[in-house]
């Protein structure tokens, strides 16, 4: 069974329509990308996924649930870390994980994911006082307390330094062996060859095009998956 199975996915907002009749599924163990210009409908999408948003048209599975109608339920099952998820300032990394932890039937130990994503050292430091790259890992560690079978991880890395970006890949990878199905979104192309299974382009709410890196590549005649991407969304900019 598909983890994710999205048809004909409509969603609009007062003023615009942000998904215009998306269909794809994504399989167990899944790293899936997401990717398009800025308002593509990348976000309200993983919204609709997650459910965050109820979806105006269209069906949409997750794990089997309906994720708006069945959300609670979902929300044992996935871990989503949202484009601009933020916590209390004050939080201390220690606390995140403990509370996050009460929120689930079977949580993970929150001790040892803090110490799996390297964050005991800052156990006692404020989430406003983390750089980012320490916010992202503790998001992602956050978005684990539950022992997701799907994570959603959007923008995960956009405002990372090199190095934090790096040390972020590693993470997905790591999901990837757990056999947990990712859903990434991503500005970064080098990001989405190094990471991703299959990529999917979304331009003003539709599928420009799917595939795995290499097959969006060669179907553009292009050289590098950032080259293919800026030929797909031309116009879409
Ligand atoms: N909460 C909202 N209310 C109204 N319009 C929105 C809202 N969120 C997004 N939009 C609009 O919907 C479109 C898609 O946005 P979004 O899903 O955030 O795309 P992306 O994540 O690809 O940048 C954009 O035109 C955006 O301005
Ligand atoms: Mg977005």
């Amino acid at each position: 069974m598909n983890v994710i199975e999205v048809t004909g996915l409509r969603k609009s907002y007062p003023e615009r329509t942000a998904v215009d009749g998306v269909s794809f599924q994504v399989g167990r163990g899944e790293i899936f990308g997401l990717a398009g210009p800025n308002g593509g409908g990348k976000t309200t999408l993983v919204e609709c996924l997650s459910g965050l948003r109820r979806p105006d048209g269209g069906t949409v599975r997750v794990l089997g649930h309906d994720p708006w109608r069945e959300r609670s339920a979902l929300h044992q099952r996935i871990g989503v870390q949202l484009q601009d998820s933020r916590l209390p300032g004050e939080l201390r990394v220690g606390e995140a994980l403990r509370l996050y932890s009460t929120f689930y039937r079977e949580p993970a130990d929150w001790r040892e994911l803090m110490a799996t994503w390297e964050l005991t050292d800052r156990r006692n430091t404020a989430f406003n006082k983390l750089s980012g790259g320490w916010r992202q890992r503790l998001l992602i560690a956050l978005a684990l307390v539950g022992k997701p079978e799907l994570v959603v991880l959007d923008e995960l890395t956009t405002g990372l330094d090199p190095y934090a970006r790096r040390a972020t890949w590693a993470m997905v990878r790591e999901l990837r062996t757990l056999g947990v199905t990712v859903v990434l979104v991503s500005h970064f192309m080098d990001e989405a060859e190094a990471l991703c299974d299959r990529v999917a382009v979304l331009g003003a709410g539709r599928l420009l095009a799917l595939g795995s890196p290499a097959e969006l590549v060669a179907e553009a005649g292009a050289d590098n998956l950032e080259e293919a991407f800026l030929d797909l969304v031309e116009e879409y900019r």
